[in-house]
């Protein structure tokens, strides 16, 4: 370094900074270019089942929002599927006793043994449904519930029924497992539920699994004790075919509606895979807790999954998991206090969509009985004739979605991503305040005067 540079240094110490880290940006610069060099001549070709997995929708919406209200935009999303309210105190408490406490180190593969037992004793009290915690199975969200049970029972050659609307993640888990998913299609008009007459016309001899999930992501759709009665009677049927029933919304359910769990009906428990967890219900998303209980056959095989892939949940989690097994029958008062505040916003969000372009009658939405998203069919506001204003032709929902996020800058997910296109998914887990003014931009961007819609008669 000569000395004029020293002493500019000394006198302007940020222009010698800045003069540094530019220095820093062309050597990485360089050597990024050399690593494209060896990048290019580097096989670059995946497992097929991994290559063939498509992004989630839902993910890609929430963080696209995330990342727009971080570069300043007055974005609201409604994409996620997450609760907004704080994990209960009580829960919070025991995660923290937990790690005061010590209980830092590994867990057993599936669990603790008192949360097992737990689960086991909410299992019979609150479901009716005789489990052994070698039975029980408890992973790291219920998503890895889900994708142990597909995997440990399906592959390749398998079919696998999915009724739609899905939750996301279905279709790609049985494709990483090699299975084929089936979409057995259903609509508004029946309610979003899946019929006796529908699942036969899907069944084929390579049926191997059943995949209800009751209530619904992304509908809200609850199944009647009948209602899966008469699936009950169609799967007995098929000696080859399970069912994977995903109850992680049974407690976001509003009277009259009541969940029924698929395992308890006559003959279906040594048929069934059965997963709930903890993040929905308790507000518990970022703790990473579900369970699969299952006969002991199609646990095991989950569970030697997890042993050689993620090992046992998170310790600390156990213990907050177990204190909120310990808040009552169906998680007591704090579970009680969110499901009103849900009951309360499906309620206005309804009315909101109802009265909005009611003239014309075209979004077409029921109160839905469960969870916390609705689901309204969207199919006679978008298409040929639909245009808005500064936006050009709405084709579908994908496109009402993004001219939303544009317009009104509100995220919304579009139905395509659960299988059914006519619709969008917006999750009312969101503030109050926040609800009332992403339906007011809704609103206001749908308005006759900048959203026309002409349809063929
Ligand atoms: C239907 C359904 N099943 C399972 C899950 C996964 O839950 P977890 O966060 O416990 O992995 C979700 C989360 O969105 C869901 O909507």
């Amino acid at each position: 370094m000569t000395s004029l540079t020293l002493a500019s240094s000394a006198l302007f110490p940020r222009a010698a900074e800045l003069r540094a880290r530019r220095l820093r940006r062309a050597t990485a610069a360089r050597a990024a270019t050399e690593r494209g060099a060896a990048v290019a001549s580097v096989d670059q070709s995946l497992n097929p089942r991994v290559a063939s997995l498509r992004e989630s929708k839902t993910m890609a919406l929430t963080d696209l929002a995330r990342s727009m209200k971080e570069s300043g935009l007055p974005v609201i999303g409604l994409a996620a599927g997450e609760p907004d309210f704080d994990t209960p105190a009580a829960i919070v408490e025991a995660g923290c006793a937990a790690i005061r406490g010590g209980k830092t180190r590994y867990s057993p593969n599936t669990g603790t043994a008192a949360l097992r037992e737990a689960v086991c004793a909410k299992l019979l009290d609150e479901n009716g449904l005789t489990y052994e915690p070698g039975e029980i199975v408890l992973s790291n969200g219920a998503k890895q519930s889900v994708a142990q049970g597909v995997i440990a029972t399906c592959g390749p050659g398998d079919e696998v029924i999915v009724p739609a609307p899905f939750w996301v993640s279905y279709p790609e888990m049985c494709r990483l497992a090699g299975a084929e998913p089936v979409v057995a299609r259903t609509s508004a008009e029946d309610g979003f539920l899946l019929s006796a007459e529908t699942l036969r016309s899907h069944l084929s001899p390579k049926s191997r699994l059943l995949i209800l999930c009751t209530p619904s992501n992304p509908s809200g759709a609850v199944y009647s004790e009948e209602d899966l009665r008469a699936i009950a009677e169609v799967v007995r049927e098929h000696p080859r075919l399970l069912v994977l029933a995903d109850e992680i919304y049974e407690h976001i359910i509003y009277p009259p509606a009541r969940h029924v769990s698929f395992a308890g009906l006559p003959g279906m428990r040594e048929r069934t895979l059965t997963v709930n967890g903890f993040s929905k219900a308790f507000a518990m998303t970022g703790w990473r807790l579900g369970y699969l209980a299952a006969p002991a056959h199609f646990a095991k095989a989950a569970a030697s999954i997890q042993s050689q892939t993620t090992s046992g949940p998170s310790t600390i989690s156990q213990e907050a998991g177990l204190a909120a097994l310990e808040l009552g029958p169906g998680g007591g008062e704090p579970v009680r206090e969110m499901r009103a505040a849900f009951l309360k916003r499906r309620d206005y969000v309804v009315s909101r969509f109802k009265a909005m372009r009611a003239n014309a009658g075209d979004i077409k939405l029921e109160a839905p009985r469960g969870a916390f998203y609705v689901f309204p069919d969207v199919s006679a506001i978008v298409g040929e004739g639909c245009v808005a204003e500064g936006f050009g032709v709405v084709e579908d929902g994908d496109a009402l979605c993004r001219y939303l996020l544009e317009k009104a800058q509100v995220a919304l997910v579009p139905g395509s991503a659960f299988g059914n296109p006519e619709c969008v998914r917006l999750s009312y887990a969101a503030s109050d305040d926040t609800l009332a003014e992403a339906l007011d931009r809704i609103e206001a961007a749908l308005k006759e005067d900048v959203y026309r819609v002409k349809k063929e008669a």
